[in-house]
């Protein structure tokens, strides 16, 4: 029997290539989303796989959610943390509210979302965990103090967390994708976009989703297995580390 995989944000974006490609890998993928009902209706019915509603920046709506997959489709036996969102704003401008939400998807939403996963895993001895962090986790970028620590925060939460799994046959890794052809990049000022970030990219691009769904689908494979706590880092050539 094929496994289940769960893919956070898993409808739209990066998120969307991600679950496609697990999909066409022979996994049985449940694609989360939190807002967008309309978009994940129609990302359902398009591809066939089914969607759920919660919010990963809740605990309970996590614990609930996994319950309903796992009722299902069976155990979640990859999962991809992928849901995230920005709140771009220059750090003196920045407001507490802006701060605390990208926090609690993009950070806290990785304890409330593998904490509900990862004593089943440790039963069964298997688990693969897929982090998607950034870029802007490795070097920082001006006007997302808030993301760039919590995708830093990501970083340090595989590495952690990688140790504890690896006696159990989980493996727990990030990937950092640099900027990405998504909805959350051409909502970057267009003039940023093209004369402060696409020159900084060697490759002269934006990646594709499909890039980075690729990166997924090799890290949740049996191949993947000797590789964990490492961050896969995909970014054209931006940044090295
Ligand atoms: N790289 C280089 N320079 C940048 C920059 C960037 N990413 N973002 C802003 N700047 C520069 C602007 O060009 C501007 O410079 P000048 O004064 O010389 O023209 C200066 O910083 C101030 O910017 P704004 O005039 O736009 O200031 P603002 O207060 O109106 O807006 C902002 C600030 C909200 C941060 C806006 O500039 C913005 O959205 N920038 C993009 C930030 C960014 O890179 N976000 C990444 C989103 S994609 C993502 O997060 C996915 C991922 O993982 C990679």
């Amino acid at each position: 029997m094929s496994r289940v995989a769960l893919v956070t944000g898993g409808t739209r974006g990066i998120g969307a290539a991600i679950s496609i490609a697990l999909g066409a890998a022979g996994y049985r993928v449940a694609a989360n989303f939190a807002g967008n009902e309309e978009r994940a209706r129609s990302f359902g019915e398009e591809t066939g796989i089914p969607v759920f509603k919660w919010d990963v920046s809740s605990y309970q709506a996590c614990a609930e959610g996994v319950a309903r997959i796992e009722a299902e489709l069976g155990p979640v036996e990859v999962l991809v943390n992928n849901a995230g969102i920005t709140r771009d704003a220059m750090f003196h401008k920045m407001t507490p509210d802006q701060w605390n939400e990208v926090i609690a998807t993009n950070l806290t939403g990785l304890f409330n979302t593998t904490h509900n996963v990862w004593a089943g895993m440790r039963d069964r001895n298997f688990g693969r965990i897929i982090n998607i962090s950034s870029i802007n986790g490795q070097k920082g970028q001006m006007g997302q103090v808030n993301y760039s620590a919590a995708k830093a925060g990501d970083l340090g939460f595989t590495k952690a967390l990688a140790q504890e799994g690896a006696a159990k046959n989980i493996t727990v890794n990030a990937i950092c994708p640099g900027y990405i052809a998504t909805e959350m990049v051409k909502a970057i000022p267009e003039t940023v976009l093209k004369e402060r970030i696409i020159p900084q990219i060697p490759v002269g691009r934006l990646g594709e989703p499909e890039e980075i769904a690729r990166c997924v689908v090799f890290l949740a494979s049996d191949d993947a297995g000797f590789i964990t706590g490492s961050t896969m880092t995909a970014n054209g050539g931006q940044h090295f580390v």
